[in-house]
């Protein structure tokens, strides 16, 4: 990303003129998702956007949001920092996140990502020296019923065992592209980022959507195996509506430390009677 000359708009993202062209529109697209006045709230979707460009948030990239929606760098470096998915350095073609935690780590999320951290040299965060692969590990990616699970730029492979995790990435080197369990068809970090900002009229479509899957359903049929039921419960129990909250007014605001001054803080003489009397 380099410098513009235009005082509005003080710093422009990389690329070619045609790129920077592009990304400003796309810009101004996302901003005018929000009302008026209200552009800031444009923050999550312009971080995808920088990431799309630069495959990471840069700090040319913090610069342009920052610049765009009228906020200070560091507030746009204070949003970019705290959720994982805003990359602090440049991502590979491929983001391969592992879920090792409690229920994929124990059924072989662990050894999977283990066995890819050998393979590929690198370890959590770590990029490939040829840019084809980033490796880290995850939380929990909330699909524990299809366990050990990892994503590749977030598209989901399920029940995948070390040997097929290792598998997957060999394919992912060899240029191809395999077909995720479920969800979307599987595109470089950049591509899902811009979708992430989104810009998603050009996706394929799902390739799974539809009802729950077996694992899904497992505990369920064990449930209606063994008799296993919640007394009396009815699945048609109509849900009362919720009452709106009262509003209250807010508490007032406590007085200001500054009111109460410090006895050194009185001017001399202000509470000496006699001062009164020179008047
Ligand atoms: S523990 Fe891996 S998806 Fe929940």
């Amino acid at each position: 990303m380099s410098v513009d000359a235009t005082p509005d708009r003080a710093v422009r993202p990389t690329g070619t003129e045609e790129v920077q062209v592009e990304l400003r529109a796309k810009a101004n697209e996302i901003k005018a998702r929000y009302p008026v006045g209200r552009e800031r709230s444009a923050l999550l979707p312009m971080l995808h956007l920088v990431q799309s460009a630069d495959g990471y948030v840069s700090p040319e990239g913090i610069a342009f949001c920052a610049a765009e929606l009228g906020l200070t760098k560091a507030e746009v470096g204070a949003v970019a920092t705290f959720y994982t998915m805003y990359k602090r350095r440049p991502v590979g073609e491929y983001l391969v996140s592992v879920c090792t935690n409690t229920m994929c780590g124990v059924l072989g999320g662990q050894k999977a990502y283990e066995v890819l951290s050998e393979y590929l040299g690198v370890g959590h965060d770590q990029t490939t020296p040829d840019g084809q692969i980033t490796l880290e590990h995850a939380e929990c990616l909330a699909a524990c019923d299809y366990a050990p699970v990892l994503t590749v730029n977030y598209e989901f492979y399920d029940q995948v065992d070390s040997g097929q995790a290792l598998e997957l990435v060999k394919q992912l080197q060899n240029g191809e592209r395999p077909q995720p369990t479920r969800g979307a068809r599987l595109c470089s970090f950049k591509e899902i980022s811009l979708q992430l900002a989104g810009f998603h009229a050009d996706k394929d479509p799902g390739i799974a959507d539809g009802p729950a899957g077996e694992p899904t359903l497992a505990g369920n049929r064990l449930a209606e195996r063994t008799g296993v039921s919640v007394p009396n419960f009815d699945p048609n129990t109509p849900i009362p509506p919720v009452a709106p909250k009262a509003t209250t007014p807010p508490p007032a605001a406590p007085k200001p430390a500054v009111d109460r001054k410090p006895a050194g803080d009185t001017p001399a003489g202000a509470n000496d009677p006699r001062e009164g009397d020179k008047k």
